[in-house]
């Protein structure tokens, strides 16, 4: 099964896709997580993308492309599964995908489209933090402002693009170009929209439907 998570920023994709990964034992494809780890590297790939992500823009199309055609060709990716998080993000990323994918016999079985409303975004994505270690995510106002991950006791941190004011930037980029994504899976038949406005634990149950039709 080969599952992709469509949200805004904030919408809770990485939150569900931890459950996910755990439930199916997919493998978790976060252009995100990709794209920090090279800016936290110092490669040249990080220090080319810090500079968009910063300002709350997109990664030009090639560069993240180039990234999910490398890790899809690894085997583990068609044995697993693949849980694409965050990617694609804009309709060329999509059209890619698809080819990427149908060249290995593969395809999208589902979307998962999670809808949270605007207002709660700058909250969730101005509270959040992150461990540096092992990417568990977490939020101030639900578990407090934790100095260790309570999964691994690394470093917990908030990441340089969770301010107001970029946020508001990766908000518009949302809306400017991955909404573009809505319409383009419906019609693929492979939409399926979660009221991501409750509890993670409900928003998984509605999750684990959608995957349900499909698996
Ligand atoms: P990326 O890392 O993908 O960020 P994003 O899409 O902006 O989404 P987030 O990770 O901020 O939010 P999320 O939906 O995962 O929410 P989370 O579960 O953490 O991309 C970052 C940047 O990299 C982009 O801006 C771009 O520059 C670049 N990039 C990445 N991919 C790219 C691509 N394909 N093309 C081009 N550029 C790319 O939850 C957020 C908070 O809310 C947490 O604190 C969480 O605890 C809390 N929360 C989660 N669910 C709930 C809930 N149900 N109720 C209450 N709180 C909740
Ligand atoms: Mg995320």
């Amino acid at each position: 099964m080969n599952v992709m998570l469509l949200g805004a920023p904030g919408a809770g994709k990485g939150t569900q896709a931890a459950r996910i990964v755990e439930e199916f034992g997919l493998v978790h494809l976060s252009t995100g997580d990709i794209l920090r780890k090279a800016v936290a590297d110092g490669t040249p790939l990080g220090i080319e993308a810090k500079r968009h992500m910063d300002e709350g823009g997109l990664v030009p199309d090639d560069v993240v492309i180039g990234l999910v055609r490398e890790r899809i060709m690894q085997p583990d990716a068609a044995e697993r599964g693949v849980l694409f998080d965050g990617f694609p993000r804009t309709i060329p990323q999509a059209e890619a995908l698809d080819e990427a994918l149908s060249a290995s016999g593969l395809a999208l079985d589902a979307v998962v489209s999670v809808e949270v409303d605007p207002e709660a975004i700058v909250a969730r994505i101005t509270s959040r933090r992150q461990c540096r270690a092992c990417g568990k995510i977490f939020n101030v106002i639900s578990d407090g402002d934790l100095a260790a991950c309570t999964e691994c006791g690394g470093e917990v941190y908030q990441r340089d693009d969770d301010t107001e004011a970029v946020v508001r930037k990766r908000l518009d980029a949302y809306e400017a170009q991955t909404s573009k994504l809505v319409p383009y899976y419906a019609a693929q038949g492979t939409l399926r929209a979660v009221d991501g406005n409750r509890t993670p634990d409900e928003v998984y149950e509605s999750v684990r439907e959608a995957l349900a039709e499909v698996g």
